[in-house]
C-alpha cells in the first residue's frame, strides 16, 4: 500500500504489516498482560520499550499497534496515534497532555456534554479555567486569548445543535498565539474531514461510533502531529490507558467497511434531512449539508461528507405528544451514542448544556441517527411518528 492508493484500498490494507499478521489476513487477537523473556538480553531490551516491541500488555501488542497504525494513516500529517478505552478517555488524554494548573482553555459552547463535565470537574479541580465560546466565532476568537491560553478545543459540527465551525480560521488564530488546537472529529471521521490538514494539532475520535460501527464496543483514538505527539504519548502511558484486545479487534473489523457504511449513512441522512424540511411539524432541520444549518458554508468549504447524525426541532408541543411520537417508532429506538448500523432518536434539551450562547428554540429537539435500514422504511416510520405528534 502507498499514500497514493485510493481510500477504499487503504481501508482494506491499513495496519496489516506481516510482522503483526504472521501470514493471516487479520492480526491475531493477543490477550496479554504478562510478556515473558527467555534471556537477560531480551528482558533488558524489552525494558527500553521501543515502539513495536513487546514489554507488557498495557504498553501494546501487535493487535493494538495494527489499529493505531491504521487510524494514524487516515490523518495526513499525523506523527502518532494511541487507542484509549473510550472517546471520553481520548478527550481526557488529549486535554491533560497539553494543560497544567493555571492554564486557560477555550471550549465551544456546543460541546459534547461529558467534555463540558470534564472541563468543569477534573480540569477545574486541577486549577485549569475553561471559557466557553460561540462555536461560530471563527477567527474572531483572537479577542478571547489571554496570556495563559494554552488550548482551544473545537468540535465540528457541535453536539446536538450542529454548528459547523471555521476550524482553519480558529487554528490560525491559535497558532499566532502559540496555543494548541484539539478537535473532537468523531462526527466526520478523517474520511470526511482531515483535521490535521486544516490546522488542528490533536484529532480525537470516539471509535465507538463509526469505526466500530456495530454498537457493541467502546474505544477512543488520539492522533497527534509531530509537535504534540511526545506529550500525548507520555500522558497516555502515565494515565495507564489501554483498549481491550477484543474491542480493538472489533474496531479493526469495522474499519474495513467504514467507507461503505459511512457513505450509506451519509446518503440516507441527506435524503431524509431534505425530506424533513418539507414536513409541517418540523420547525428546523440542523444538518451541516443543508444551507439552513449554522456554519453550512464552512461544511461546504472543508468537509467531503456529512455522516448520518443530525437534529430536528419540532413545532412546540407537549411531553404527551413527544411520547406518542417516540414510543410508537418501529425503527428509531431511543438511545445514547450513535454510529452503529441502527437508526436512533434522542430527545434532548440543549438549554441545560449552554453557558455563553443560550439555546432559544421553543420546540423539542430530536437528534436522529440514520442507520443502514432502507430509507423508505425510515421515512414511513418518521411520517407515522410526526402524524402521532400532531394528532395526540
Ligand atoms: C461527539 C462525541 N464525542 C465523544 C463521544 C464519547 O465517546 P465514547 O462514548 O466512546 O466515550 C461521543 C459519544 O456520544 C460523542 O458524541
Amino acid at each position: 500500500m502507498t499514500e497514493t492508493d485510493k481510500l477504499a484500498t487503504r481501508l482494506v490494507e491499513l495496519g496489516r504489516k506481516p510482522a503483526w499478521t504472521h501470514g493471516v489476513v487479520n492480526p491475531p487477537v493477543y490477550h496479554a498482560s504478562t510478556c515473558v523473556f527467555e534471556t537477560l538480553d531480551s528482558f533488558e531490551q524489552a525494558k527500553l520499550n521501543p515502539d513495536g516491541g513487546l514489554f507488557y500488555g498495557r504498553r501494546g501488542t501487535p493487535t493494538v499497534w495494527a489499529l493505531e497504525d491504521a487510524i494514524n494513516q487516515l490523518e495526513a500529517g499525523a506523527a502518532g496515534t494511541r487507542v484509549t478505552p473510550s472517546g471520553v478517555s481520548a478527550i481526557a488524554v488529549a486535554l491533560l497532555s497539553q494543560l497544567k494548573a493555571g492554564d486557560h482553555l477555550l471550549v465551544m459552547d456546543s460541546a459534547y456534554e461529558p467534555t463540558r463535565t470534564l472541563c468543569n470537574g477534573l480540569l477545574a479541580k486541577m486549577g485549569i479555567t475553561t471559557e466557553y465560546y460561540d462555536p461560530l466565532i471563527g477567527a474572531d476568537i483572537t479577542r478571547l486569548f489571554k496570556a495563559n491560553t494554552r488550548v482551544v478545543m473545537v468540535e465540528s459540527p457541535g453536539s446536538l445543535t450542529f454548528e459547523v465551525q471555521d476550524v482553519p480560521g480558529i487554528a490560525k488564530a491559535a497558532q499566532r498565539h502559540g496555543a494548541t488546537v484539539i478537535m473532537d472529529n468523531t462526527w466526520a471521521t478523517p474520511l470526511y474531514f482531515q483535521a490535521l490538514a486544516h490546522g488542528v494539532d490533536i484529532s480525537v475520535m470516539s471509535l465507538t461510533k463509526y469505526v466500530i460501527g456495530h454498537s457493541d464496543a467502546l474505544l477512543g483514538g488520539v492522533t497527534a502531529n509531530a509537535a504534540t505527539w511526545p506529550e500525548v504519548n507520555r500522558t497516555f502511558h502515565q494515565l495507564g490507558q489501554c483498549g481491550g484486545p477484543d474491542d480493538v479487534f472489533l474496531a479493526l473489523r469495522g474499519l474495513r467497511t467504514l467507507s461503505l457504511r459511512l457513505n450509506r449513512h451519509n446518503a440516507s441522512a441527506v435524503e431524509i434531512a431534505h425530506w424533513l424540511q418539507g414536513q409541517s411539524q418540523v420547525l428546523r432541520v440542523l444538518h451541516p449539508a443543508l444551507p439552513s444549518c449554522p456554519g453550512h458554508a464552512h461544511w461546504q468549504r472543508d468537509f467531503t461528507g456529512s455522516s448520518g447524525l443530525f437534529s430536528i426541532v419540532l413545532q412546540p408541543g407537549t411531553r404527551h405528544q413527544l411520547a406518542a411520537m417516540v414510543d410508537g417508532f418501529r425503527h428509531f429506538k431511543m438511545g445514547f451514542s450513535w454510529g452503529g448500523f441502527e437508526s436512533l432518536a434522542l430527545p434532548a434539551n440543549p438549554k441545560n448544556m449552554r453557558s455563553t450562547i443560550p439555546w432559544e428554540e421553543s420546540g423539542q429537539l430530536l437528534r436522529l441517527h440514520i442507520g443502514l435500514e432502507d430509507v423508505e422504511d425510515l421515512k414511513a416510520d418518521l411520517t407515522a411518528g410526526l402524524k402521532r405528534y400532531c394528532e395526540s
